[in-house]
């Protein structure tokens, strides 16, 4: 069985993402019925951090804790990867001692060339093209509240970035259909928005993106590594801020999403993202159950292998 990496969502197919979805909401009643489950007893996750996090590493450092193993926290700061060290090098010394390893980092190419060279699996925790981890939670999180999420109206506003990319992923995964409303010059990869053909519609206007949807998600306008082009992306977002306004025109029991940080007052209202329809708390702790998840399948995996 070859070697299983988790470097977007396509690398799983449909009914894995099924079942680790129902397997994510298991771990969770688990969880909040205290009941134990440390079955990776001295495994370790090298987890490598290029960009700033506070749910992804969290999610992460407790989900490796709750099942009997350890996690070790790995900048560029204070390791050989910030004096240049080869990815390669890094990629065959790490995982001859850890048993899994998590990257935040940049370019995506960095996270595909770490993987090649790992025999464990890699998962990718955040680069400048996608967001695979935080896509399950996501889905996890429409599910408990809303039911399936195949068949719904998704729509995505503002930035067509790295977050915008895992929802194009995830349409075309979980079968739902995504609407997706970016200002010019702002619009998600066009060679991904052809290859997920009907799964997709784009427009420049957030108010005909809101059409019928069960589901609104954004986030922020400048992300990690574009903070000197905050002033330039406000004049450009302005009009697509999730506001009380444009929710109205989503259906009436559509949900509000944000993977978070969020910036009340840029990309969402304070009366949206701490109303009735947000479930972004419900949204940020159910990262800790899907990458548990996550973990619990790809440990699984490797296992096999072995
Ligand atoms: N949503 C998300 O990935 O949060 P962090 O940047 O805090 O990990
Ligand atoms: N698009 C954001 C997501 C943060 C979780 C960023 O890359 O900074």
């Amino acid at each position: 069985m070859p070697l299983r990496h988790f470097l977007t969502l396509l690398d799983f197919s449909k009914t894995e993402l099924v079942a680790l979805m129902r397997r994510a909401s298991e771990l969770k009643k688990m969880q909040h019925e205290k009941i134990d489950h440390a079955i990776f007893k001295n495994h370790v996750l090298a987890m490598i951090f290029e960009k700033s996090s506070t749910r992804t590493r969290v999610a992460f450092e407790s989900a490796m804790t709750h099942l009997g193993g350890h996690a070790l926290f790995l900048s560029p700061r204070d390791t050989q990867l910030g004096r240049g060290e080869p990815i390669e090098d890094t990629a065959r010394v790490l995982s001859s001692m850890a048993d899994i390893i998590m990257i935040r980092t940049f370019s995506h190419d960095m996270v595909e060339r770490f993987a090649k060279c790992s025999r464990v699996p890699v998962i990718n925790a955040l680069t400048d093209s996608t967001h695979p981890c935080q896509l399950l939670a996501d889905v996890q999180t429409y599910q408990e509240h809303r039911g399936s999420i195949q068949g719904k109206r998704v729509a995505w506003i503002g930035d067509g970035n790295n977050m915008c990319h895992a929802y194009i992923h995830a349409a075309m995964q979980f079968d739902f259909h995504l609407n997706i409303a970016a200002p010019e010059g702002y619009e998600p990869d066009a060679d991904l928005l052809a290859k997920a053909g009907s799964y997709v519609s784009f427009t420049h206007d957030p108010a005909e993106a809101m059409r019928q949807v069960d589901l609104v998600s954004t986030d922020v306008w400048a992300s990690m590594g574009q903070e000197e082009e905050q002033a330039k992306r406000e004049l450009s977002f302005a009009p697509y801020q999730v506001t009380g306004e444009l929710m109205r025109l989503a259906n009436p029991d559509a949900v509000f999403m944000h993977c978070l940080p969020a910036h009340r007052g840029e990309e969402v209202s304070g009366e949206v993202i701490d109303g009735p329809q947000s479930v972004v708390w419900d949204q940020a702790e159910n990262r800790l159950h899907s990458q548990k998840a996550l973990l619990e399948f790809l440990l699984t995996q490797h296992k096999i292998k072995d």
